[in-house]
C-alpha cells in the first residue's frame, strides 16, 4: 500500500479513534474509511433506507449499479451495466464522471490508493444482503442483453464473473425448454448438464415448476432451498423467471 502524506493523516486520526474505543468494532481501516467518506456524506447516507440526494450507500459493494428502486438516476447510471465491485467503485471515486459520462454525480477525484483502499474497506463493512429490488433489475439486464447480443456473447457474459451479471450472492442462470443448463454464474461448469429432475433438499422439482410457468406465463417466481455461495448456507431462495424465445433466465435472491 502506497501512503501519501494524506492517508497517513487520515490512518492516523482513523488509529486515535481506534485507540480511544469509539470505534471498537471497525478495524483502523475501516475506520480510516469513514473518514473519507466525510466526502461523500453531503449526499450519501449509508444507514439502511436512509435517502439523501444520492442514493443509499449501504451494501455498496457488489450491488448492481442504479438498483435502488426509491432513487431517481440518471440514464446513464441506469444503461451502464455496471456491477459495482471493488474495481469499478475505484474507477467511479477516482473519476466518475469520466467513467460514466452523463452522470449526475458531482466530479469526485479519489486517486489515491490508500485512500480508496480505506474507503472500499469501511462501504464493504456497511453490508447487507441484496433483495427482490437487485434481482429483477439483474434479470432486466440478462433478459435484454440476451436479445441483444444473442445466446452465443450473453451466455459467456453471465458466465464471467466479472461479466457484469454476478452481483455477490445473485448471478443468472439459463436453461433451455427441456432443462438443460446453458449458463449459471455460479457455477459455470454446470454448463450443458441436465437438471430437469433436478430436486432441492425438500424434494421440489424446481427446473421443472420453472419451465412449466415459462411456458404457461411466460415467467413467474420459484421458491426454494440452495447453496447461498458467499455465506456457504442452505437457505430459502426466491427466483425470478422469464421466457426469452425458447430460454429460461432466471435471477433468484435469498430470503434469510
Ligand atoms: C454532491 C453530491 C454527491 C457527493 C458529494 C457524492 N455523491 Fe455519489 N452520487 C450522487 C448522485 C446524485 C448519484 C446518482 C448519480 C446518477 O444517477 O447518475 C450518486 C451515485 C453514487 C453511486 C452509485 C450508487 C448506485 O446505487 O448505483 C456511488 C457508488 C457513489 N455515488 C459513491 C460516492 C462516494 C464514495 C462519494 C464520496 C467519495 C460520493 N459518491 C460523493 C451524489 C453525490
Amino acid at each position: 500500500m502506497k501512503l501519501t502524506s494524506r492517508s497517513c493523516a487520515i490512518l492516523a486520526i482513523a488509529l486515535g479513534l481506534a485507540v480511544a474505543g469509539r470505534a471498537a468494532a471497525e478495524t483502523v481501516e475501516e475506520a480510516a474509511g469513514k473518514q473519507v467518506f466525510h466526502r461523500c456524506l453531503a449526499c450519501h447516507s449509508v444507514e439502511p433506507g436512509k435517502l439523501g440526494f444520492g442514493p443509499n450507500l449501504h451494501g455498496i459493494v457488489g450491488r448492481p449499479a442504479a438498483s435502488l428502486p426509491t432513487f431517481v438516476y440518471s440514464d446513464a447510471l441506469k444503461q451502464s451495466g455496471l456491477v459495482w465491485t471493488e474495481d469499478n467503485l475505484r474507477h467511479w471515486i477516482a473519476g466518475n464522471t469520466t467513467f460514466v459520462p452523463g452522470t449526475r454525480m458531482r466530479h469526485v477525484a479519489i486517486t489515491d490508493r490508500a485512500e480508496q483502499d480505506y474507503l472500499l474497506a469501511y462501504l464493504k463493512a456497511q453490508s447487507d444482503i441484496m433483495g427482490p429490488a437487485q434481482a429483477q433489475i439483474l434479470l432486466d439486464r440478462a433478459a435484454a442483453f440476451l436479445e441483444r447480443e444473442g445466446p452465443v456473447r450473453a451466455f459467456a457474459a453471465f458466465n464471467d464473473p466479472k461479466g457484469g451479471f454476478v452481483a455477490r450472492e445473485l448471478y443468472v442462470f439459463v436453461f433451455d425448454m427441456n432443462g438443460r443448463y446453458l449458463a449459471s454464474g455460479a457455477n459455470p461448469a454446470l454448463t450443458g448438464t441436465d437438471a430437469l429432475s433436478l430436486r432441492d433438499a425438500e424434494g421440489k422439482e424446481l427446473v421443472r415448476d420453472m419451465i412449466n410457468l415459462s411456458r404457461a406465463a411466460g415467467g413467474g417466481e420459484v421458491d426454494y432451498v440452495w447453496l447461498n455461495r458467499v455465506s456457504n448456507r442452505v437457505e430459502q431462495k426466491r427466483s425470478f423467471v422469464r421466457r426469452v424465445g425458447d430460454y429460461i433466465v432466471g435471477v433468484g435472491y435469498y430470503l434469510d
